[in-house]
């Protein structure tokens, strides 16, 4: 059984993945409207991956006998400066979900609720992974610059594989 303040807290978790869910489509909507496909490609796969984060800790929630409440979800920024500053916000906001998920342990650890420690440990670990991708596109993206640069990475970036495939369109 949860605690009060843990199921509280991992209820908001969720809203904090739906919301990154939500943030890395529109950043993948900003890079279909600049015709940069395989940056679009990426952040596409970023949303996806950022809905099994959600429904992890859902499933985890329901499993320890908890409720989910479900609330709404803030509405993301919608339009950058260029590609470089889109990968320089999801660094950003990696940065701040870590904190976010180093939180969760904390309050895990004062609640004396050591499954939930054990549970979080995959987030902390995919924490490192996250920011890591999005601060190797950021360096790559500072390399290369406007022009020939950015299309080279744009192509590298489409080569990223879907978590979960997308329906062929019409
Ligand atoms: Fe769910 Fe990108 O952290």
């Amino acid at each position: 059984m949860l605690s009060e303040r843990m199921e509280k807290a991992l209820n908001d978790q969720v809203n904090a993945e739906l919301y990154s869910a939500y943030l890395y489509l529109s950043m993948s909507s900003y890079f279909d409207s600049i015709d940069l496909q395989g940056c679009a490609l990426w952040m596409k796969a970023q949303t996806q991956e950022e809905m099994v984060h959600a429904m992890k800790i859902y499933d985890y929630v329901l499993e320890r006998g908890g409720r989910m409440v479900l609330k709404a979800i803030e509405a993301p920024k919608s339009s950058w400066d260029s590609p470089l500053a889109v990968f320089e916000d999801a660094y950003e906001h990696e940065k701040y979900v870590t904190s976010l998920i180093n939180n969760l342990v904390n309050l895990a650890i004062e609640e004396k609720d050591h499954a939930t420690q054990i549970f979080l440990q995959w987030f902390v670990s995919e924490q490192v992974e996250e920011e890591a991708s999005a601060s190797a596109v950021v360096q790559k993206l500072k390399l290369a610059g406007e022009g020939g640069g950015l299309f080279m990475v744009d192509r590298e970036l489409g080569q990223r594989q879907l978590p979960v495939p997308m329906p062929a369109a019409g």
